[in-house]
Formats: structure tokens, sequence, C-alpha cells
């Protein structure tokens, strides 16, 4: 008996998942078929099944809904939010390239200083932004909309806009239930966040050729599982083994949701002045903030969702700490690392393999060690990786989409109202 079925005959023993695959071995020995462990197997299922579940945000009162959907659609490539009117979110996030820029970094109204993150699947993350300065996706949306670098904006401005552009405050009536308050500017500039992110909620990864692989291995369908390229599978291998990648890119989503530092340089452009301190500020400006979920606008009675915003201090240890990003469509990301300084995937995986350990600033980060990979281990890698793009773009109306006009008598349609991923 090869390695290959005693591993999987173990996972069958183990798990009951893989017995029908061990029936397809013992009638053809499989060449180059990539020999798992029991623990490696394990490790592939937890990357799937894709995509995940999803349930509307309690702290925004209309996550899921369609007319929510709709105006944040709209405001979302709206550049006359800008007081210049010049600079939309779509200016750095462009559907076609993932909904990030392709660039290192990208200006507003000036240069930002960070590499523009995807939107994709942000609906299951718990922290935003790179450093987690926002605790929700709709706070996360009002930031760029204020920066005086992205669209340098106002409140006033932008509440002005909605309640004098008769569609959008048609939509908006919609949406809430009532007319946009000419009272308060912030509660508007809050509702925009929330409806914008109502429409990022939307943006999901279709399914990859590594689903399809985990999926065949999860049924026990030897057949599929052989389609996975073989460099893919022992690309696989080091990711949830020897690598070690798989211990913070965790689960279905390829991320912990958590932060840590992997070494990439803390200083913007190269200089030594002028520093990103990663997670430990953003835990301060998530802290100041007063759109933070355990702030007024939280719609969330219960304060559930509150619960990890109200354990957070900053420590030493969350000094150049960044967001673990998820790897979902990462072959569409780059350039790569919360400074863009990695243009692509084959830097990234020579960055692991020869990690200068000295330059981890945080305690515990003992899960990196170089990883010292030949080259054509580190070509298997990437061929991984590339596994886990979807091959197609995803399902968008498109952002010259001709929304119908809105007509306010008009009740939602049964079914209209919730958007059902
Ligand atoms: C100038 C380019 C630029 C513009 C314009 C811009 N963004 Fe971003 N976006 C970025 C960068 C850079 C980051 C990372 C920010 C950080 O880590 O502090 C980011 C982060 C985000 C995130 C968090 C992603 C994550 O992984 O946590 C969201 C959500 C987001 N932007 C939405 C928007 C919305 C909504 C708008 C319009 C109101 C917008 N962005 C406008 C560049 C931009
Ligand atoms: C200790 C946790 C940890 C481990 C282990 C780890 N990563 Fe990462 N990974 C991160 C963090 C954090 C970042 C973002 C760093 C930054 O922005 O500066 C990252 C970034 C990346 C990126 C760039 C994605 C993007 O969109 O910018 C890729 C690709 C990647 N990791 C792959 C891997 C591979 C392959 C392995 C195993 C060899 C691995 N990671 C091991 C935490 C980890």
């Amino acid at each position: 008996m090869n390695q290959y079925k005693k591993t999987l005959l173990a996972c069958a023993t183990a798990a009951g998942a893989c017995v029908a695959l061990v029936a397809g071995l013992t009638q053809a020995n499989e060449p180059g078929l990539i020999e798992f462990t029991e623990v490696e197997i394990n490790r592939i299922l937890s990357h799937g099944p894709w995509p995940m579940k999803w349930t509307p945000d309690p702290s925004n009162r209309v996550s899921g809904n369609v007319h929510a959907i709709d105006l944040g659609e709209r405001l979302f490539f709206d550049e006359r939010l800008s007081v210049k009117e010049n600079v939309s979110c779509g200016t750095c996030h462009i559907a076609e390239y993932n909904w990030t820029d392709g660039v290192k970094r990208n200006k507003g109204q000036a240069m930002v200083d960070r590499n523009t993150p995807t939107l994709m699947n942000l609906r299951h993350h718990r922290w935003f932004a790179l450093d987690g300065a926002a605790d929700s996706l709709w706070s996360q949306s009002m930031r760029p909309i204020v920066d005086p670098r992205e669209l340098a904006s106002n409140a006033a401005h932008v509440a002005q806009y909605v309640r004098k552009d008769a569609d959008l405050s048609c939509r908006y009536e919609k949406t809430f239930g009532v007319k946009p308050t000419a009272q308060d500017d912030e509660a508007v500039l809050v509702a925009v966040g929330k409806v914008m992110a109502a429409f990022q909620e939307t943006l999901v990864t279709d399914v990859t050729p590594f689903d399809a692989f985990r999926d065949a291995l999860a049924r026990g369908d030897h057949t599929a599982a052989t389609l996975y390229p073989r460099d893919a599978r022992r690309g696989l291998k080091i990711f949830v083994g020897k690598g070690n990648c798989s211990t913070c890119h965790v689960g279905p989503m390829f991320t912990n949701g958590e932060f840590h530092d992997i070494g990439v340089s803390h200083f913007i452009d190269g200089d030594s002045k002028k520093v990103d301190g990663g997670r430990h500020e953003g835990i301060k400006k998530l802290a100041a903030s007063k759109f933070n979920l355990l702030g007024p606008y939280n719609d969330d009675a219960t304060r559930a969702s509150a619960t990890k915003t109200v354990h957070l201090k900053p420590e030493h240890r969350n000094f150049g700490e960044f967001k673990v990003p998820s790897l979902r469509n990462v072959g569409y990301t780059g350039p790569y690392m919360h400074s863009g300084e990695m243009l692509t995937l084959n830097t990234v995986v020579r960055h692991y393999s020869e990690l200068n350990v000295d330059r981890l600033h945080a305690d515990g980060e003992s899960i990196l060690k170089p990883l010292k990979l030949t080259q054509s281990e580190s070509a298997d890698l990437v061929a991984f990786l590339q596994t886990l793009n979807m091959d197609r773009a995803p399902p968008w109306r498109g952002k010259e989409y001709a929304h119908p006009p809105c007509v306010l008598t008009t009740p939602a349609a049964a079914g209209e109202t919730y958007y059902a991923p």
C-alpha cells in the first residue's frame, strides 16, 4: 500500500469522509498524487466549504436591504460626494481590478499611505482597514469620505447633496422609511456609510479550482480530485504543512481576521521618520471614534456586536501588526502587503522563504521561520495560490447600470426587500 492510500485510510477511519476516495485508489495507482497526512487533509477541508453562510450585520439596520444596496451602489461611484467632485470610492476600488487598483498606492486629493485592499468578501471581516481602525463596515465606509487625502468631504456637504438630489432622497426614504433629516448632517453621513456597507456586502468571490478539489476530497470523489493540477497539490501541501501558512491564513476566508507582524517594512516610502504603527495606532483610532460599535450609531440593541471592541487595548506587541489578508482572489490583489511593496506572488513567497526574523517587532511571532524553499517548491506554492482565484469576473451589473427612476409609491414586491446571497 502506498503512502497516499495509507493516509487516506487513516482519514477514512478518523473522519469517515474519504472512503470513496480510497475505493478509487484501489483501482488505479494514480501516478503523482500528492501524499497528504491526516492532519493536512483536515486542514485542507477546513478551508471550505465556500461560499460561507452570511447573515445581515446587526449593527446596520439596512444591511441586506435591497433599496440600501441600490443607493449604496450609486453613491459608491458618485464623485459629487467629494467637495471637489473629482473622487469617488470607485477611484481606488475598481471592479475590474477585483475592487482594488493594481498600483502600489493611490491618490484621491493626495497620496495615501497604504496599498488599496480589495473589497471582496468584506462581509465576513470583523475589523476593517489594515490597522483595524474600524469595527464595522459602515463606519469604515465613512472614513474615506471625510479623509482629506481621499474624498475630502464633510457631513454637511454629503447631507446637503443627498437631501437636494430628488432621486437620492427618494431612495433614501425607500431605504430608511424617512426623508434625510434636515437638522442632523452627521446622521445622514452615518446613513450613507450604512448603505455603502450594504452594497459592499454583496461583493463575494466565486468558487475556485481549490474549492473544487477541497469539495472532491470531502465527498471522496477521487476522479474529480485528480483534476487539480499536480504543482498546486504540492504547493498546497507546503501551505498546510511545513510552510505553516494556514496558521494565520485560516479557514474558508484564508485569514484569522486578526493582526500579525510578518516583517514587512514599517517605514512609509522608506523614510525612517514616517512610521506606520499598524494595529497599535489602529486600536487608538478605533477607541477615539464616536462611530465605533460602542457609540450611539450601533443599531444592535443587544450590543453583542460590540463585545470584542470593549476589550481592546493597544499593547506594545501590536506595533507593526497588520490585518491578515484573505487569500481568495490573491492573484488579482497585487501589489502586495499594506505598503504595496511586493509586486508579485513570487516576491511574497521569497519573503517568507528568506524571512529575516530580526525584523519581527511583535512578540509571539515564533510561528514564522525562514522556510528556505527550493526554487521548485516556491513555484509550487505560487501555483497553489493561483488556484485561489476565480476564473471569471464576478457577476455584477456594472457601474453604468441605469437604475430605474425611484418611485416612492411603489411598495417593495414580496421577497424584494432582502438580498439573499
Ligand atoms: C485614494 C484611494 C481610496 C479611495 C478614494 C477610497 N479608498 Fe477605501 N481604501 C483605500 C486604502 C489605501 C485602504 C486601506 C486603509 C487603511 O488601512 O487605513 C482602504 C480601505 C477600505 C476598506 C477596508 C478594507 C479592509 O480590508 O478592511 C473599505 C471598506 C473601503 N476602503 C471602502 C471605501 C469606500 C466606501 C470608499 C468611498 C467612500 C473608499 N474606500 C475610497 C483606498 C481608497
Ligand atoms: C504569522 C501569521 C502569518 C503566517 C504564518 C503567514 N502569513 Fe501571509 N500574511 C500575514 C499578514 C499579517 C500579511 C499582511 C502583512 C502586511 O500587510 O504588511 C500577510 C500577507 C500575505 C500575502 C499578501 C496578500 C495581499 O493581498 O497583500 C500573501 C500572498 C501571503 N501572506 C501568503 C502567505 C503564505 C504563502 C504563507 C506561508 C508560507 C503565509 N502567508 C504565512 C500573516 C501571516
